[in-house]
C-alpha cells in the first residue's frame, strides 16, 4: 500500500473523528472503558503512521463539550487516559520531534487536566516536526461562539472571513485536508465546523480500535485519487 502513496500529494493536515470504541468493547462482552483504552492504542499507532508518512498535522477528536453527559465513570475514564497518555508520552513525543496541542473550551476543564495539557503543551512547544492535536471539551459551534464574543470584546465593528480565522482557538494551523470518520457514522458532530468548509470526507466502518495503517493508508489513497476544486472549474 505504502507504494501506491504519492508523496508529493499527501494531506498537509489529517483530522479524525474517532469513534466506535464503546460498540468495539460491546461486541466483545467488555466494558466501554475497554474500548477507550484500545482506542487511546490506536491514537499512538496513528500518530507514528501520519509523522512516518510526513503529515504535518494530525487531530484527534476526543473529548465533545457534549461528552460530559455520559456517565460519570465514563467520563472520568476518558480523562484518566487523556492525562496518563500526556504524562507516559510526552517524551516520546519530543524525541519525534512533535507538537502536542490541545484545542477546545478550557475554562470549565478540571485544574488537575487544565494543568496536565498545559504542561504537554509547554514541554514540546520548541518541537517542530509534526504537530498532534487534542481535540478536548471541544465543539464546533462553541468554537464559532466563543469567536464571536472575543470579536465583540476587540471592539471590532466588522470583520472579514480572514480575520475571524484568527479569533479561533489555533489560527496557525491550516484547514484539514482530509477528515477521517470511523465506526460508519456520516457526520460531522459538531467538529470543526469552520475548517471544514473545503476539506475532503472519508468514512470507513471499521471502528476506531481496529483503526491500523492499513486503514489509514486506504484512506490517504482514495484522498489522493479526489480532484479538490475549492469552488472552481479545474481546466484538464
Ligand atoms: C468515540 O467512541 C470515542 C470517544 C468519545 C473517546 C475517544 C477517546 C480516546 C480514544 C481516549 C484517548 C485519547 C487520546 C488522545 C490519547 P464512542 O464511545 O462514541 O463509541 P460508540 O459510538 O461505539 O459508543
Amino acid at each position: 500500500m505504502f507504494e501506491n502513496i504519492d508523496k508529493e500529494k499527501l494531506p498537509k493536515h489529517v483530522a479524525i473523528i474517532m469513534d466506535g470504541n464503546g460498540r468495539w468493547a460491546k461486541l466483545r462482552g467488555l466494558p466501554r472503558i475497554y474500548g477507550h483504552r484500545e482506542g487511546a492504542k490506536a491514537v499512538e499507532k496513528t500518530i507514528r503512521i501520519a509523522n512516518n508518512l510526513g503529515i504535518e498535522y494530525l487531530t484527534v477528536f476526543a473529548f465533545s463539550t457534549e461528552n460530559w453527559q455520559r456517565p460519570k465513570e465514563e467520563v472520568e475514564a476518558i480523562m484518566s487516559l487523556l492525562v496518563e497518555y500526556i504524562n507516559t508520552k510526552v517524551p516520546k513525543l519530543i524525541e519525534e520531534n512533535i507538537k502536542l496541542k490541545f484545542m477546545g473550551r478550557r475554562d470549565n476543564l478540571p485544574d488537575m487536566i487544565l494543568k496536565t495539557i498545559e504542561e504537554g503543551e509547554e514541554k514540546t512547544k520548541h518541537c517542530d516536526g509534526m504537530t498532534f492535536i487534542v481535540a478536548l471539551n471541544y465543539s464546533g459551534k462553541a468554537e464559532i461562539t466563543d469567536a464571536v464574543n472575543k470579536i465583540i470584546s476587540s471592539g471590532k465593528k466588522h470583520i472579514t472571513e480572514k480575520d475571524f480565522k484568527n479569533f479561533l482557538y489555533l489560527p496557525d494551523v491550516p484547514e484539514p485536508d482530509l477528515l477521517i470518520r470511523t465506526s460508519g457514522e456520516q457526520r460531522i458532530s459538531n467538529f470543526m465546523l469552520w475548517q471544514l468548509a473545503y476539506t475532503e470526507l472519508y468514512f470507513t466502518s471499521t471502528l476506531w480500535p481496529d483503526f491500523d495503517e492499513e486503514e489509514f493508508l486506504k484512506a490517504i489513497y482514495d484522498y489522493q485519487s479526489r480532484e479538490r476544486r475549492f469552488g472552481k472549474v479545474v481546466s484538464k
